[in-house]
């Protein structure tokens, strides 16, 4: 092992650390994605798998990720350098990851960008008028734009810039300390307003009660895919969010109350969507088009609907741009700490390219819709399938083979690279990460490359 740098400047506290890096795992993921693939596969039993899944394969890969960068104390490909030396193959893993993030914030941008659109949409009024058709109509016409598309893409990559130019104290951890808290307030108050509409012990039935009937290898399969994305694994942000803490924290039990504020987040915001769903009698498996074009609808039905959906995409736009800060900030930890350039450079630079391949995104909306980039595949859909289809597992499954066979505990290593080990705890995720978390993602990789097909 080389000699790590000395410790570089992090976090002013780990409160705002956990804030950060929740801030980074919940986003679309949860708020957007899970509710409909939760609605899709049944409820209850997908639940189970998916909550196994963050336990014992996602939590176990944070730990792995956060002690790499910690050890590190360099952004994403430069940790593995240090530890490993500078031509090791390791570092392809670090390349992996911070091209990851960069493809996933130039098409996330976009669908934040429908976030921001809808919040506007909301406090001027247009999401309330006409009737429902017109409503659901309006999703449409958003994406046929491509003018407006590039315009919202363009807004929210900037403002993402304009946090993360201010560094990690000055800027992550300052609007993570503004921006979570609102987001968590704004969602208790609709969960509320939702348990008591006539549709939420519906809501929590479908959640709570497992239905194993309704499981499939497809619903197995989506589950752990998920629980990867929403913990924000395999794209290197908990590496470089890692490189900023202090090497007394205690990974084990900040990774915990990360994946679990994650979880509660995905429970609270489904069974909010469902028992809106639920009271207006609609059908739970609506797909993408659940937030976007079913919630306004019903949102227009329910008293204080203008000021429910006004805070349900704000609560929408908060959570997307704090992941989206922390994709941008793998980007420009390695610009800064590779190429040596300063933070303002570095965050414009990232931020500039990842708008410029955001466009094609935006465009296979609209103008290249028919342009397939993978077979039968938009740009958009081609880049989503490439990073959460695959980079991010190979990701995932990289740093648990690295944590469970390469890195032993018998090393010498400084605090920074120390696990606090009680014993049974570093046993259990020393098994998970050598043993049960590699098979299980293989497996995922090998199904979506098509081979049990
Ligand atoms: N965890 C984010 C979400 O649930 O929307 C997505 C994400 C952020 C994935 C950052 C990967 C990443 F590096």
């Amino acid at each position: 092992m080389d000699t790590p740098n000395a410790l570089r400047s992090g976090w002013a506290s780990r409160f705002g650390f956990i804030l950060a890096a929740t801030g980074s795992a919940v986003g679309l993921g949860n708020i957007w994605k899970f509710p409909y693939i939760t609605g899709i596969h049944g409820g209850g039993a997908f639940v189970l798998v998916y909550l196994l899944c963050i336990l014992l394969l996602g939590l176990p890969i944070m730990v792995a990720e956060l002690l790499i960068g910690r050890c590190g104390q360099r952004d994403a490909i430069g940790s593995f350098m240090v530890l490993e030396g500078r031509k090791s193959p390791w570092r392809l893993v670090g390349w992996g990851s911070v091209a990851a993030a960069f493809v996933l914030l130039s098409f996330y941008s976009v669908v934040a960008g429908w976030s921001f659109d809808y919040v506007c949409k909301a406090a001027t009024g247009i999401l309330h008028r006409g009737n429902p058709e017109q409503i659901s109509g309006l999703f449409g016409e958003l994406t046929a734009s491509a003018p407006r598309l590039v315009f919202w893409q363009a807004l929210f990559i900037l403002t993402t810039v304009g946090i993360v130019i201010g560094g990690i104290r000055g800027g992550i951890e300052r609007w993570s300390k503004i921006l979570m808290p609102g987001l968590f307030g704004l969602l208790i108050l609709l969960f509320l307003h939702g348990m008591f509409s006539p549709g939420g012990m519906q809501s929590l039935k479908f959640m709570f009660v497992p239905d194993f009937t309704k499981l499939t290898s497809r619903s197995l399969l989506d589950a752990l895919g998920h629980a990867f994305f929403t913990l924000s694994l395999g794209a290197g942000v908990m590496i470089t969010y890692g490189s900023y803490l202090d090497p007394e924290a205690d990974l084990f039990g900040l990774s915990f109350r990360i994946a679990l504020l994650d979880t509660l987040v995905a429970m609270l915001a489904s069974l909010t969507i469902f028992s809106v769903v639920f009271s207006a009698g609609m059908p739970i498996d609506g797909g993408p088009g659940l937030v976007f074009k079913t919630l306004p609808i019903l949102f227009m039905q329910l008293p204080f609907g203008k000021v429910l959906a006004l805070v349900f995409f704000l609560l929408l736009a908060f959570a997307a741009l704090t992941s989206a800060i922390s994709m941008l900030e793998v980007v420009v930890a390695y610009v800064i700490d590779e190429w040596g350039w300063r933070r303002a450079k570095a965050t414009s630079f990232g931020g500039g390219a990842a708008f410029l391949l955001g466009i094609p995104c935006a465009l296979s909306f609209n103008l290249w819709e028919g342009i397939k980039l993978l077979p039968g595949r938009t740009v958009f859909q081609s880049f989503d399938m490439l990073v959460s289809s695959y980079l991010l597992p190979l990701g995932g499954l990289m740093v648990s083979l690295y944590a469970g066979w390469v890195w032993t505990k018998e090393r010498e290593k400084p605090a920074s690279c120390r696990l606090a080990d009680s014993g049974v705890l570093f046993a259990v995720w020393h098994f998970l990460v050598r043993y049960l978390a590699p098979a299980a993602v293989l497996l995922v990789l090998l199904n979506e490359a098509g081979l049990f097909s």
